[in-house]
């Protein structure tokens, strides 16, 4: 096990690229059991939820090979195999083997899924939609098992606006007799990614990226080639760091258009944000004016930046509020920061930051992914050593975080845990 060091306060430049979109590949790899020949993926970021699903593909079955960021999927000798334990705890996205499963043999057996803890995180939704189109559903065990005789389209609304469950719905029903209507569908970039492989692969679909989503399901789906979404997430992290310590930085291989609601904060407060077709520069502010920021589904402020920004936060005068309205518990990050000198209280929903001057290094956990990142910046703008643990979280989504981060001129290096550390974290 190991930790991450950084040793903070001082300022980054250059320029830093973005890899493809964790939240799509980890849907793409799976939509690849639809098809009946090889499909090819370009773009995949380098992080441990990527290799863990090419893992899976293996054990169901299928050849997955990996080499520069590219993954070819051959789904043709895959077979129904039940998934109730194993790899499949460790990510939460496994629930996309559910669809994709159903999909094709019309039977799966999957375990829950693991992922980052952001309070109770429900599959309702995927659920009701895989019995409108005909399948039965149980949980035995801590397991899901699926089967259907025959899919049949279906009009499917969606009580809650959900990624996963808009996904995992189109994917149940690509090969699924007749029409479904998704209506009340989650309309982030990653659905538009995840329809356009299905698309390519010969799935009929329109609307994706829109509230209604219709599907003409057909009776197979044939190999192709795909090139992968950067990753809106990733860049936002680095735009949010690029404001809290740097001194100019471009960010590369970007679709501005889907960070407008992070670009529009930025500018408010007072940082110099220019964005151009796949960048954005990010330079510093000369005076950082506190901020309130409320998560919503896309194209709103993204939960996914919430942590983040609230490091950023900590640099402005006066006091900012962060309400997350998708996940009530995503704070845990506030007790680490406050251990850097944050001045953070959290009030129900909504954390609410007062400018502290000067964050101070410390010894920091990291318990989610997004909470990871947001440990990273504030490292980076504290004065002293930041030693961060729990870096499995991080690993997760940030592909070749410590290569980019000194690329951009930072001092942070990885170290093993000693065993006393390790007995530590053991018993935490
Ligand atoms: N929800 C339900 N029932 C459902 C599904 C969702 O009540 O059946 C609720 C959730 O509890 C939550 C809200 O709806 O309050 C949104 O959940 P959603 O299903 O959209 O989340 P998700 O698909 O499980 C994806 C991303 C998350 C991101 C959310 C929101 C993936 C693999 N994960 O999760 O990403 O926070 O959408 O945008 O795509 C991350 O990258 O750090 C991350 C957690």
């Amino acid at each position: 096990m190991e930790k991450l060091k950084i040793a903070g306060g001082y300022p980054l430049k250059g320029t830093v690229r973005i890899s493809g979109a964790k939240n799509s590949a980890v849907a793409l790899i799976p939509a690849t059991i639809l098809a009946d020949s090889p499909v090819t993926i370009e773009g995949l970021p380098d992080i441990s939820d990527v290799h863990i699903l090419r893992g899976l593909m293996e054990e169901i079955g299928g050849t997955a090979k990996f080499s520069n960021n590219e993954m070819t999927v051959d789904p043709s000798s895959m077979i129904s195999m039940p998934l109730p334990n194993g790899k499949v705890k460790k990510l939460r996205a496994s629930y996309y083997l559910m669809g994709a499963m159903l999909g094709r043999f019309k039977k799966a057996v999957i375990g829950l899924p693991g992922g980052c803890y952001l309070g109770p995180r429900p599959i309702d939704q995927h659920i009701k939609g895989f019995e409108a189109l005909g399948a039965s559903v149980t949980n035995e065990q801590g397991a899901i098992y699926l089967r259907a005789e025959e899919l049949r389209g279906a009009r499917i609304y969606l009580d809650v606006v959900s990624v996963g469950a808009t996904i995992n719905i189109m994917l149940a029903a690509v090969r699924a007799k007749g029409r479904t209507v998704i209506e009340n569908a989650a309309k982030e970039p990653e659905i538009i990614d995840v329809a356009t492989l299905l698309t390519n692969m010969g799935a009929k679909i329109k609307g994706a990226g829109t509230d209604v989503i219709r599907i003409d399901g057909v009776d197979s789906l044939h190999g192709c080639k795909h090139t992968i979404i950067p990753d809106r997430i990733e860049a936002g992290t680095y735009m949010i760091l690029a404001a809290a310590v740097g001194e100019g930085i471009l960010i590369d291989n970007v679709i501005p258009q889907h960070l407008e609601s992070l670009i529009a904060k930025l500018k408010e407060m007072g940082v110099e944000v220019k964005a151009r077709d796949e960048q954005v520069y990010v330079g510093p502010a000369d005076q950082y004016k506190s901020v309130d920021i409320k998560t919503l589904v896309y194209p709103g402020f993204p939960t996914d930046l919430q942590q983040p920004f609230t490091s950023l936060l900590t640099r402005a005068e006066g006091s900012s509020v962060v309400t997350d309205t998708i996940y009530g518990a995503r704070f845990k990050h506030i007790d680490e920061l406050r251990r850097m000198n944050a001045n953070i209280k959290v009030e129900g929903r909504s954390a609410i930051i007062t400018g502290c001057g000067q964050l101070q290094g410390a010894k920091v956990k990291a318990s989610d992914l997004r909470a990871g990142a947001a440990l990273v910046i504030a490292g980076l703008m504290a004065e002293g050593i930041t030693e961060i643990t729990g870096l499995e979280h991080i690993d997760r989504g940030y592909s070749h975080l410590v290569e980019k981060l000194n690329g951009l001129g930072a001092t942070a290096w990885r170290e093993e845990l000693s065993q006393e550390e390790q007995e530590q974290m053991k018993n935490a």
